[in-house]
């Protein structure tokens, strides 16, 4: 597999390919702050030349210890034969000389299950988000009771501390109340 960093070359091609992964809730403009700013980083993945797949990370001042995975995903005629599990492997590599401690990311354990058994596979703790409170009040804006929490320590360093986690979605979605 080959791994090709997202620039203005090629940034048609990681929109269509977020697209094909992700109609509902892809970010043409996502991309292009990413080649304007450096965050997020956004690589499409290439298999004997053909493009399968994406990734990327970007970063979020509320939890600087933390590296986020971006728009990660295969095309469904590669899945199942363990890329996913290749390229996110090549991202924690790829993230261990960042100066943070964990790779983390939030995801949907009924939507996205087979992801969640990839994270699980590969290390990460998984854990449901489940503050009832915020599920009731921001129910209309799209948080679930199966939302989770996936994290990995990059290097020795203290335990996760996923309150903190849920605190950060909690205030992504109190700015998107605000917005
Ligand atoms: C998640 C995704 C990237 C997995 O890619 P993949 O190339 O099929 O993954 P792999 O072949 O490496 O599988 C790795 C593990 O994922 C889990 N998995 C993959 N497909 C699965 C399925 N259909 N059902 C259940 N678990 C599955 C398994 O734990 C598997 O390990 P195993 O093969 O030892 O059982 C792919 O399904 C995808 O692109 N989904 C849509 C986009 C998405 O959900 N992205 C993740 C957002 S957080």
């Amino acid at each position: 597999m080959v791994f090709v960093k997202v620039d203005k070359n090629n940034c048609e091609l990681d929109i269509k390919l977020q697209a094909e992964l992700f109609p509902v809730e892809h970010s043409p403009k996502q991309v292009y702050e990413g080649i304007e700013t450096g965050n997020p980083v956004n690589y499409i993945v290439y298999l004997k030349g053909m493009p399968i797949g994406i990734t990327g990370y970007y970063f979020d001042e509320k939890l600087p210890d933390h590296v986020f995975i971006n728009w990660f995903g295969v095309l469904k005629e590669y899945r199942g034969k363990g890329y996913g599990s290749r390229i996110i492997k090549w991202l924690i590599n790829k993230c261990k000389s960042l100066p943070v401690k964990y790779i983390t990311t939030y995801t949907d354990k009924l939507v996205n299950a087979e992801s969640v058994g990839l994270y699980k596979k590969l290390g990460f703790s998984v854990l449901d988000y489940d503050n009832s409170e915020d599920i009731a009040k921001y129910t209309q804006m799209g948080i679930k009771d199966n939302y989770v929490a996936c994290c990995k320590k990059l290097k020795e360093c203290e335990d996760i501390e996923f309150q903190k986690l849920y605190l950060k979605i909690s205030d992504d979605l109190l700015e998107m109340e605000n917005d």
